[in-house]
C-alpha cells in the first residue's frame, strides 16, 4: 500500500487519481489546511477504485503510528507541506515545524516501521540564485534563501544524512519547477486559489472576476520581454516524473535527486498572452516594481531525469493552459 501524505492537495491529488487508475492502494493523510474534502469526491469521479483518507496532521505521532499500524505501507509520497514564500517569510517557524519537523515525525514512524521508500517533493527554490542557467541537481544550494526554500534544504540534508547512516534508505528527491495545468477530465487542478499568490492561479482568478488585475513584478530582467522566465511542466508529466522515480527506487538503495521542469522557460507575459488566447478574454495586468529577491530567469537542467528515469515531459504549453481552461471552466464554484 502506498501512503500519499498531502493527497489532497493539487500534485498530491493527481498522483492519487494516476495510482488509482493503475490500481493501487492507497490511504492519503491530510490535514485539509490548503485542500478540501470536495476533492476526494473529484478524484472518485475519476476513478471507480476507493482509497482510504485520513483527516489528520503529520505532526500527530499517535495518529502516524496508528497509521502505519492498520495499513501495510511499503511506499511513501510525500507531498504535504505549506508552500507560500510570502507565507513563509512573515511566518517562519510555521515552515519549519509544518515542513521540517513535520517530516522527521514521518520518518522516524517509517523507520519504526522498516518502511524505508520515500519519494519527497523538493523545489527549484533550493539551488543557488547564481547558479548558470539551466540548473543542474550537482548544483549549490548552500545560501539562505526565504524560509519555504530553507525547510526544503533542510529536509533534503535530513534525509541525505540518514541514507548516509542507514544503508536501506531508498529515497528520490523530486525538485519541481513550475508545475501548471489540470487532469485531462478538467475534474482536479489548483483548487485553492485565492490563498495562492502564483502566476497562474492569479491569471485565473483575473480570468474569473475575483480581481481586477494581477500584478507583474517587474518588467526590466535582462530576459527576453523584461518579464521573469519561469520554467513551466505540467502537471500530468510532473506525476509521471513521480512514477518512474518510485520504480527507480525499488531495487537501489540510498538517495537521489532529479529535476522535473520541461527544461525551457517562457515569460509572465508570454503565459498571460497565452491564457488570453486560449480562454478567449484579455487578461489584465499591472506592471508593478520587482519583489525582492525575485530572479531574473531559470529553467531545469532535465537530463538526468531523462537519462536515469528514461522520462521526458510530454505536453505542451498550449496543453498546460487548455487543461487549466477546462478545469476552472468546470469546476468555478468550487475554487475555493
Ligand atoms: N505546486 C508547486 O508549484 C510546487 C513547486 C515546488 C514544490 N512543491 C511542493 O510539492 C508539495 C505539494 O505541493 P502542492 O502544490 O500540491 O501544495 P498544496 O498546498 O496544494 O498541497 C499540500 C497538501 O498538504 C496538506 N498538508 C500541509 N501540511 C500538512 C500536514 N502537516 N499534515 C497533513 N497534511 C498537510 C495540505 O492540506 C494540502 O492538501 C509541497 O511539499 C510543495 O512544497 C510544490
Amino acid at each position: 500500500m502506498i501512503l500519499i501524505t498531502g493527497g489532497c492537495g493539487y500534485v498530491g491529488s493527481h498522483a492519487v487519481a494516476r495510482l488509482l487508475e493503475l490500481n493501487q492502494d492507497i490511504v492519503v493523510l491530510d490535514n485539509l489546511s490548503n485542500s478540501s474534502k470536495s476533492v476526494i469526491k473529484q478524484i472518485n469521479k475519476i476513478s471507480d477504485k476507493k482509497f482510504k483518507f485520513i483527516h489528520g496532521d503529520l505532526n500527530d505521532r499517535t495518529l502516524l503510528i496508528s497509521l502505519f499500524k492498520d495499513n501495510k505501507i511499503d511506499t511513501v509520497l510525500h507531498f504535504a507541506g505549506v508552500k507560500s514564500v510570502s507565507e513563509s517569510i512573515k511566518f517562519p517557524t510555521k515552515y519549519y515545524l509544518n515542513n521540517v519537523a513535520g517530516t522527521i515525525n514521518l520518518l522516524k514512524v517509517m523507520e519504526q516501521n522498516h518502511v524505508f521508500k520515500l519519494i519527497f517533493s523538493s523545489s527549484a527554490t533550493v539551488y543557488d540564485p547564481e547558479n548558470q542557467i539551466p540548473w543542474k541537481e550537482e548544483f549549490s544550494t548552500d545560501k539562505l534563501k526565504h524560509p519555504y526554500a530553507d525547510s526544503k534544504i533542510m529536509i533534503e540534508n535530513i534525509l541525505k544524512s540518514i541514507c548516509n547512516i542507514n544503508k536501506k534508505w531508498k529515497i528520490g528527491m523530486l525538485r519541481y519547477f513550475n508545475p501548471i495545468g489540470a487532469h485531462s477530465s478538467g475534474l482536479i487542478g489548483e483548487f485553492n486559489i485565492n490563498k495562492n499568490t502564483n502566476l497562474m492561479p492569479n491569471i485565473n482568478k483575473t480570468f474569473l472576476g475575483r480581481q481586477n488585475s494581477l500584478y507583474v513584478y517587474g518588467n526590466d530582467f535582462q530576459t527576453k520581454d523584461g518579464t521573469g522566465v519561469r520554467d513551466y511542466i505540467h502537471i500530468e508529466d510532473l506525476i509521471s516524473g513521480h512514477l518512474r522515480a518510485r520504480d527507480f527506487i525499488q531495487n537501489k538503495n540510498g538517495i537521489f535527486i532529479w529535476n522535473l521542469g520541461a527544461g525551457k522557460g517562457y515569460s509572465v507575459l508570454e503565459i498571460i498572452e497565452k491564457c488570453s488566447t486560449i480562454y478567449g478574454k484579455k487578461i489584465n495586468y499591472k506592471i508593478v516594481d520587482r519583489r525582492p529577491g525575485d530572479l531574473g530567469e531559470y529553467w531545469a537542467d532535465i537530463r538526468k531525469s531523462e537519462k536515469e528515469l528514461n522520462w521526458k515531459p510530454k505536453r505542451n504549453l498550449d496543453r498546460m493552459i487548455s487543461d487549466t481552461y477546462k478545469f476552472i471552466i468546470k469546476s468555478k464554484n468550487n475554487l475555493f
